[in-house]
């Protein structure tokens, strides 16, 4: 199913040769689509450009689907829908299972980097957008047809543990026991006291080599901080509607046999150089290199994304890799993508994206913190929401406050503002949702029929949301392509004004025959269009409220 907005755009292209443009009208009165490609040919051969709009109206044939197209203002066409082009454009909407999402015609493997939160450490306020926002691009992409792998590129490796391993005996504890903020607060400790003790500090160092060369009780306190780290996160998921399982776990440290292999491929290319001691590339537009090996031997961050690109494209087979972390590691993942180009690893068939969001504000404008100074845990936040609402609805605050406010862009964490159920909230428009269902509860106590087919398109207010209701498909793809949530949250909201709009104008049930047939029919395609969007952000749709 082709949007109404694209055979229409079709049908105006061949007739003029150029991409009409066409824009949804900003007045009832100017029907529904607005093209000004008369004024850009007129411009381009020199001719008064009402003469060319006139001229391009009558070599025009669209009368299956439009009025007579209107000469308007300076040049511009205006086009105005039949009604029962609508109505047949939403009765197929209805009808459809796939709710209009046109699959892909080029399915790609995707590979999705996100959430990859740090083991032995709480989720905090900065997880709690790239859990969300690459939740919704798994599911969006995954319902147009791609084969999305989600890669939960968790923090499980790298010096830290050395100190953590070594305090916990220190301290006799037994790691299995340990809560995920018991093992935070040992995690911050720690580090504290690497700093602190020399002796301490030789400990630990010695505990990172036992840990890489697989020391059986080194791995097994280890291993212990994994399954209790795993557990809380896969509750936080679980909480947060998030489709990742422990599947889709690819942490540090499974890159740990990689790392050697992949330096000692590029020192000997001559891609990497032995520059103060450490082996670095330089990438050319980067302020400082890539650095593959300290000067101790160690491996680092930038060795293993390189590792993890390399597995991502020849065994995963990624086609398509997107990365979702803080803006702040866009230099990062770009000179990471560049040496991987240059090292073959990435070949120019693969395209690699990072998608960087800004920062969680608190009500006060300054980045979300605890009480002491620390970075809010993601938990944390979820109560909050879950003080003033129930559960879905505070789901629905948060993810949609997150996702509809720009992914580059820092937004406020304003519970009372995010849980409100009128405005542009998650809480408004599943009140939308369950309201559809109310009246079509209602509809059924009552033995009223329910229609299959959109038949009487009377009023300017249903066409309205006919029109809305038929740009679903193309919403979805565009977050598919570009990767922006927020127009597809947006295009929600239009949805769920324009249908309170024509709940306002057109009496439902209160009319007869197979008005209110149609009526509900519409109805029921704009509940199926409000869950099926809700359900690609992440967000759920109950059938109350
Ligand atoms: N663990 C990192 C953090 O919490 C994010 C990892 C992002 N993914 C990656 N491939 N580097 O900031």
């Amino acid at each position: 199913m082709s949007s109404l907005q694209a055979t229409l755009s079709d049908r105006v292209r061949a007739a003029t040769g150029v991409d009409p443009e066409l824009r949804p009208a900003t007045k009832p009165q100017f029907g529904h689509f607005q093209s000004n490609v008369a004024l850009r040919l007129a411009k381009a051969e020199g001719r008064p450009p009402r003469e060319v709009a006139a001229g391009i109206i009558d070599s025009l044939d669209v009368s299956d689907l439009c009025e007579p197209p209107e000469l308007a203002g300076p040049g511009f066409i205006n086009f105005r829908l039949k009604p029962s082009t609508l109505a047949d454009e939403v009765t197929a909407l209805l009808a459809d299972p796939r709710t209009g999402l046109v699959p892909t015609s080029d399915p790609k493997r995707v590979v999705i980097d996100y959430s990859s939160p740090n083991v032995a450490k709480q989720m905090h306020v900065g997880h709690l957008r790239t859990t969300i926002i690459g939740d919704c691009f798994y599911r969006v992409l995954a319902a147009l047809g791609h084969t999305v792998i989600a890669q939960n590129h968790i923090g499980d490796w790298g010096t830290q543990f050395g100190k953590l391993v070594e305090l916990i005996d220190e301290e006799g504890l037994d790691a299995s026991q340990l809560t995920l903020e018991q093992a935070d607060d040992l995690y911050v400790r720690s580090a504290r006291k690497f700093e602190a003790d020399p002796e301490f500090a030789d400990r630990a160092r010695a505990r990172v080599v036992a840990l890489q060369s697989g020391d059986a009780h080194t791995r097994a306190v280890w291993s212990d901080l994994m399954k209790i780290s795993a557990a809380a996160f896969n509750s936080t998921y679980a909480r947060m509607n998030i489709l990742l399982t422990d599947d889709d776990l690819a942490g540090e440290s499974t890159y740990n046999d990689d790392l050697p292999v992949v330096a000692a491929d590029l020192e000997q290319r001559g891609i990497a150089v032995i520059d103060a001691g450490a082996l670095c590339v330089f990438v050319e537009g980067f302020n400082a290199p890539l650095i593959i090996r300290k000067r101790d031997g160690g491996f680092n961050y930038d060795t293993t994304d390189l590792a993890a690109i390399r597995r991502r494209v020849s065994e995963l087979h990624g086609e398509r890799l997107i990365y979702v972390t803080d803006a702040r590691q866009a230099d990062h993942f770009h000179e990471v993508f560049a040496a991987a180009r240059t090292a073959g690893y990435l070949p120019d068939s693969v395209s690699a994206e990072h998608v960087g969001y800004g920062l969680v504000l608190g009500t006060d404008g300054r980045p979300f913190k605890t009480r002491e100074g620390t970075a809010a845990s993601l938990v944390s936040l979820l109560d909050a929401a879950e003080e003033k609402a129930a559960p879905p609805v505070a789901l629905a605050a948060i993810k949609y406050a997150d996702l509809s406010s720009g992914i580059n862009k820092d937004y406020v964490f304003d519970v009372d503002r995010m849980v409100a159920t009128t405005g542009n909230t998650g809480p408004y428009l599943q009140y939308a949702h369950a309201r559809m269902c109310q009246v079509l509860r209602k509809a059924e106590a009552d033995g009223i029929p329910v229609g299959d087919k959109i038949t009487e398109l009377l009023e300017p207010a249903e066409q309205t949301l006919a029109l809305q209701l038929s740009g679903f498909g193309d919403a979805v793809a565009d977050v598919a392509e570009n990767l922006q949530p927020h127009r597809l949250c947006a295009y929600l909201y239009d949805t769920a004004v324009a249908l309170a709009a024509f709940y306002e104008q057109c009496p439902v049930l209160r009319s007869e025959g197979t008005v209110r047939e149609s009526r509900l029919a519409l109805c029921l395609t704009a509940r199926k269009v409000l869950a099926t969007g809700l359900d690609l952000l992440g967000i759920p749709a109950p059938d109350r409220m």
